[in-house]
């Protein structure tokens, strides 16, 4: 019997946060998800959260849904809908969830969850800007000690930046957010555009998921349909990254992944180059090892993982 992990993902749906989720509840051998906090991002949080609890609603797996931090730390919120449309969740028209919110904030979940499992049970898996993490740490210090590890996606280093020439969204979003987990000592496993670049879709993927001839099917695939336009027209790329899937893969097939044990800094001063994780990739510092950077995945095989989960629900 594998152990099975307790996770929180922390999300800003998003296509791709979507496919995660439900990756991640396709998969409860592997993986309890003790519960989702919504953060703002991708769109304001009053759509995170309710897209949050549409994906949920279409895995048929109940896990109760919070809503995070509607704004960054100390700065403006900027969002993708140019990415992801105005819903942040374009593709078939879903229902609108029945799943009610939780009362109690994301944050204190975080907190309270951390608080209440053994020391060292608990993953965190941010998908999104890291607000809710660093604002849990800060309301409470004696938590990050007891996180197990944070599997993210985010930064950017040989592949640079997707919203600036220097930064990947989540980070940019919330870099002070960020410099706080990258600093909290909590073992990082990161999940950069140089490795979610490498995990294109392609037609044939997006047919085989309208032909499971599920509502999910369906939902994918139209997400990604939509979520294709905009990287295939800038980048001139066959497919998309689907970002977020990543994170919940190395949940499951760590093996699928490679990268290095390095330290990761964040830039939370310069205007020109906010939000860029500057990895030490060639350990040209004596700055302390603080995250496992991935830069190579097993394409095929990381899609082949989720045909055959998503295919259960
Ligand atoms: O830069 C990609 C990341 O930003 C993904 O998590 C995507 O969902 C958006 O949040
Ligand atoms: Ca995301």
């Amino acid at each position: 019997m594998t152990h099975r992990r307790k996770i929180i993902i922390d999300t800003d749906p998003g296509q791709d946060d979507a496919v995660a989720i439900l990756l991640a509840l396709a998969s409860p051998e592997e993986i309890e998800v003790l519960g989702i906090t919504a953060v703002a991002g991708n769109v304001p949080l009053a759509l995170t959260e309710r897209n949050a609890r549409i994906v949920v609603e279409l895995s048929g797996r109940p896990v109760p849904v919070f809503a995070g931090c509607d704004a960054p730390l100390r700065r403006k919120l900027v969002t993708a809908e140019h990415v992801h449309g105005k819903t942040g969740l374009d593709g078939i028209p879903l229902p609108e969830p029945t799943l009610p919110l939780q009362s109690q904030h994301g944050v204190d979940f975080i907190i309270e969850t951390l608080r209440r499992e053994p020391p060292g049970m608990v993953t965190l898996c941010p998908l999104g800007p890291l607000t809710n993490i660093a604002a849990a740490f800060q309301r409470a210090p004696d938590v990050a000690g007891r996180v197990a590890e944070i599997v993210l996606m985010g930064g950017a280093y040989f592949e640079v930046g997707n919203i600036t020439p220097a930064a990947e969204f989540n980070i940019y979003v919330d870099p002070e957010a960020a410099e706080i987990v990258f600093r909290s000592g909590v073992p990082l496993v990161v999940m950069p555009l140089d490795v979610t670049h490498k995990a294109l879709t392609s037609r044939d993927w997006v047919e085989e998921m309208r032909s499971l001839g599920t509502e999910v099917g369906r939902a994918v695939a139209s997400w990604t349909d939509f979520f294709e336009r905009f990287d295939t027209e800038k980048y001139g790329s066959a497919g998309a990254p689907l970002h977020d899937p990543t994170v919940i893969a190395y949940l499951l097939r760590p093996g699928l992944f490679s990268g290095r044990h390095i330290n990761v800094e964040i830039e939370t001063q310069s205007e020109l180059t906010l939000g860029m994780t500057v990895a030490d990739w060639w350990r040209v510092t004596d700055r302390p090892v603080n995250a496992l950077f991935v830069g190579g995945v097993d394409r095929d095989g990381f899609y082949a993982l989720l045909s055959e989960r998503l295919a259960r629900l």
